[in-house]
Formats: structure tokens, C-alpha cells, sequence
């Protein structure tokens, strides 16, 4: 089975002052599609706390995914993309820009994502918006697709002939 950690990015949500709706909607649909979901952090938006956590989930192969809600946005505290690449070794370009194709079709907002997504040894990390509403539309767009890709991550498959 495969592994997700979802991270959450919100200062209100660290301090106990939000309820975090996004995890748990990411809990939901990975659930949904057939993965174990080994941990959920409610972090600060501080890119170093970020980049740490996103480094030991992929360094201790703790994950073959890791899902982030929050901190994509042009909030001066929103500092998400920057934590994920200061961690990455591979871009993976496609998934965001997936991400932003099929969500302008629903809000031109979604042009306002600064979302990114890379691989670090076998974990592939991606970054989503942080609405549950957002999460929700953007998750379940790419979700299928995923599992392809992480088993040719982890080299259980060598090949894309269907
Ligand atoms: N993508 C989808 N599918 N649906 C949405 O409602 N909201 C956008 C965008 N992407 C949205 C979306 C908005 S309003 C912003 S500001 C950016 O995601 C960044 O979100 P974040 O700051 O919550 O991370």
C-alpha cells in the first residue's frame, strides 16, 4: 500500500486557533483511491520547519507521497513552494501545471497558485491549495494519475504501456 503524510501549513492552525478542514479533506480522497496515511502535521508557515519535515519523511522513507494544503498564496507568510524546493532534487512541472490547467476552468484565481511539486530520493511531494474546497478540486483531479508515477519512482514499474 502506498504511504502519504499530509502537511498542513497555517499559523492559525498551529497556534489552535483553526480548525484544519484541508488535511483531513486530503485524508479523505487518498483514503478513497486506496493509500495509508501515516502522518498529519499542522505546521507554522516558516519554510525551515517545513523543508525539515518534507526532508525527514523522504530521507527516512517514511512516504512515497507527500501531500502540503496551504501557504501557496501571495501572503507575505506563505512560503510553501520555496520550503518544497529548497528540498527537492527533481522538478516535477507537470503536476502543477496540471493542477492550474483544470482549476482555471473553475476560478481564474487559480493563476494565483504558486504551487510546485519535485521528487526527493522516492518521495514525490506536491503542494495544494489551501481551501478544503481548493484541496478537493485539485486532488481529485490528479489523484489518479499519481499512482503511475510513484511506482515508476520507486521502480516498480519500468514502463508506461498501459
Ligand atoms: N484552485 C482551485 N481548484 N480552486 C480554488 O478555489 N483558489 C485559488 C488558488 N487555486 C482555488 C485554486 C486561490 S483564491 C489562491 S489565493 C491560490 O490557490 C493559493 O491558495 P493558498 O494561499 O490557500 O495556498
Amino acid at each position: 500500500m502506498k504511504r502519504v503524510a499530509i502537511i498542513t501549513s497555517s499559523d492559525a492552525g498551529y497556534r489552535g486557533e483553526r480548525e484544519d478542514l484541508s488535511g483531513p479533506a486530503i485524508k479523505e480522497i487518498v483514503e478513497k483511491a486506496g493509500y495509508e496515511v501515516v502522518s498529519m502535521d499542522i505546521l507554522p508557515d516558516e519554510r525551515a520547519m517545513l523543508s525539515r519535515r518534507m526532508a525527514e519523511i523522504a530521507d527516512e522513507n517514511l512516504a512515497e507521497l507527500i501531500l502540503t494544503t496551504g501557504g501557496t498564496g501571495f501572503s507575505p507568510r506563505d512560503v510553501m513552494p520555496e520550503a518544497t524546493e529548497d528540498v527537492m532534487e527533481r522538478k516535477v512541472p507537470g503536476i502543477p501545471e496540471a493542477i492550474r490547467a483544470y482549476s482555471m476552468t473553475i476560478t481564474k484565481r487559480a493563476m494565483l497558485s504558486r504551487a510546485t511539486a519535485g521528487i526527493r530520493k522516492k518521495t514525490l511531494i506536491i503542494n495544494l491549495p489551501g481551501s478544503p474546497k481548493a484541496v478537493r478540486e485539485s486532488l481529485e483531479y490528479i489523484i489518479e494519475a499519481l499512482d503511475h508515477g510513484i511506482e515508476i519512482m520507486t521502480g516498480e514499474t519500468g514502463n508506461c504501456a498501459r
